[in-house]
């Protein structure tokens, strides 16, 4: 089994196994190059290229998982919204949802039945990469509602949580939906063939752990319920206040950032999860130096607990030095577990 799968699930390995969010991306020049001719979107709904964008950085660098190239947001293009992807910013939706009647408008949508050029990717990556296992991905609700809702990101959002707390109806309703074509789109991931599936719920970390209780946590645990047959990892960034909620989550790994050592979140979560990270995507533009001091650090914490998979809390800056990702993965590779 390959040590990544083995990680998630906790057993023994040879080598802490390393990935990253967004090794796939505008820091590669034959990803640049790329996008010289295709949109974001162009890219994603093409599945040969796609793949060719996952294969870069595995045959590179030698990264122990491949990750499908598409973006949170492309399920929610199956419920009705309209998004645009604006340059160094993110997503952005013309008609946010502000009111029970925008929600109304929203269908459930079916990205099992809409979303076919995904699928394809998967079944020419698990050709083209056989051994190195492919994670699949989706966006959680939380995360997915925040931006329908803000419209794009948001520092603080104030009008996902003035929706959540002023509208709770509609907010219940919208997370169902959510909910719902989150599970019928992974299940058709796994059923093309990813080896994981990674929840991303990166803006959950905005929230009161009383707020997630309230209000998400009953829509994470029954997507992660109903994946059957494949690890799951959860990630979130600026988590570390609720971590004593992810325990009772049914992830396999929980994947957390920079400002938790991996010790004290391992201490928070409980010893039956697989945690992942932790390195600041930050530190890869330091240089190798940094780079390394701070990834040996991450490995000691660790202490070669089973169940540790080195990644970053967010994703590779485009800024980064390419010869820095391949310097990190080295070194995680060589670095002796005890
Ligand atoms: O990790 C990977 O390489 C897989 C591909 C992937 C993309 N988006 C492609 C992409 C993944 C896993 C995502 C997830 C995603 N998308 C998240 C969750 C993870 C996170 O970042 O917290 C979120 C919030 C989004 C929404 C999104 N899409 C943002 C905020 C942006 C702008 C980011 C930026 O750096 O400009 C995007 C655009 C996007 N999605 C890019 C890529 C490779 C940027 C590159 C491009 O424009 O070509």
């Amino acid at each position: 089994m390959p040590r990544f799968i083995r990680a998630c699930k906790r057993q023994d390995v040879d080598k802490t196994p390393v990935w990253f969010m967004r090794q796939a991306g505008r820091y590669l020049p034959g990803y640049r190059k790329l996008r010289e001719n295709y949109s974001l979107f162009e890219l994603i709904r093409n599945p040969r290229l796609a793949a060719k964008v996952v294969e870069e950085p595995v045959h590179a660098f030698g990264f122990d998982a491949a990750i499908i190239f598409a973006d949170i947001v492309l399920p929610l293009t199956t419920m009705g919204a309209e998004v645009s992807l604006k340059e160094k910013v993110g997503p952005v939706f013309s008609k946010p949802v502000r009111s029970r009647a925008d929600v109304d408008r929203l269908v459930s949508g079916e990205p099992s039945k809409q979303l076919g050029f995904v699928y394809q990717q998967i079944g020419i990556l698990k050709q083209s990469l056989p051994r190195v296992p492919l994670i699949g991905f989706s966006g959680a609700p939380f995360t997915l509602a925040a931006y329908l809702v803000e419209g794009g990101y948001s520092r603080n959002f104030e009008s996902a949580k003035s929706f959540m707390y002023g509208n709770t109806e509609a907010w219940r309703k919208l997370m169902k939906m959510l909910t719902e074509s989150i599970i019928d789109y992974v299940r058709a991931q796994v059923k093309a063939g990813v080896d994981a599936v990674q929840l991303f719920d990166s803006w959950v970390g905005s929230l009161s752990p009383a707020d997630y209780s309230e209000f998400v946590e009953e829509y994470v645990s029954q997507i992660l319920a109903e994946i059957d047959g494949v690890p799951r990892i959860y990630f979130g960034t600026c988590t570390a206040g609720l971590l004593d909620r992810f325990s009772k989550l049914e992830a396999d790994v929980i994947s957390v950032d920079w400002r938790v050592t991996i010790s004290e979140a391992w201490r928070r979560l409980g010893h039956d999860k697989a945690i992942q990270g932790n390195l600041d995507p930050s530190a890869l533009l330091g240089g190798k130096q940094i780079s390394l001091r701070r990834s040996k650090e991450i490995l000691d914490d660790a202490d070669g607990r089973p169940g540790h998979i080195f990644g970053l809390g967010h994703g590779v800056l485009p800024e980064t030095d390419p010869a820095v990702v391949g310097e990190v993965v080295d070194f995680v590779h060589h670095y002796e577990l005890r």
